[in-house]
């Protein structure tokens, strides 16, 4: 099963309010993906049914959408924008001091499930380059010292 009982009544209502309801693909892949942490294929299926949608369609939409998580991710997921501001500004050396202090590259989660390191195009947010979002929350001017301020927060709020 994809939802709980509650949680599919939740849903339903949800798309009940929609006149189309593919409208809602990416409010329901985030419903999903806000209670399991991703989006797995039987999500992904069972919406594509739920949402009279092809799978290839929705697939498409899931991979657009940086914010989809198609794979299993850790507790904070880590976004560092790699645009042109961004690389202008530094983003490749603070992502260098970010790969040493996770001991992880892009695209990868640390081996205590805590942190994923993915990077994802303008955060519309040029004014704070280099910048990245840290469990949705915005992040910069990037330095090191910052890097190491912001994932000694989380990792403190992890052991409270
Ligand atoms: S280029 Fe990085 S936030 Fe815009």
């Amino acid at each position: 099963m994809v939802l709980t009982p509650d949680e599919l009544a939740l849903f339903d209502y949800g798309l009940s309010l929609e006149e189309n309801p593919r409208s809602a693909c990416v409010a329901a892949m985030k419903f999903i993906q806000d209670r399991r942490g991703w989006v797995d294929d039987e999500a992904m299926a069972w919406l594509a049914k739920k949402l009279d949608m092809n799978l290839s369609d929705l697939e498409s939409v899931a991979t657009f959408y940086s914010l989809v998580f198609r794979k299993p991710v850790g507790k904070h997921v880590i976004l560092m924008c790699d645009s042109v501001s961004c690389w202008i500004m530094g983003c490749e050396s603070v992502g260098d001091h970010l790969r040493r202090r996770l001991g992880i590259d892009l695209g990868q989660t640390t081996p205590d499930r805590r942190f994923t390191w993915l990077t994802i195009p303008c955060l519309g947010a040029c004014d704070m380059a280099p910048a990245m979002m840290v469990d949705e929350i915005l992040c910069g001017p990037l330095t090191p010292e910052l890097i190491d301020k912001i994932l000694d927060a989380c990792e403190e709020a992890d052991s409270s």
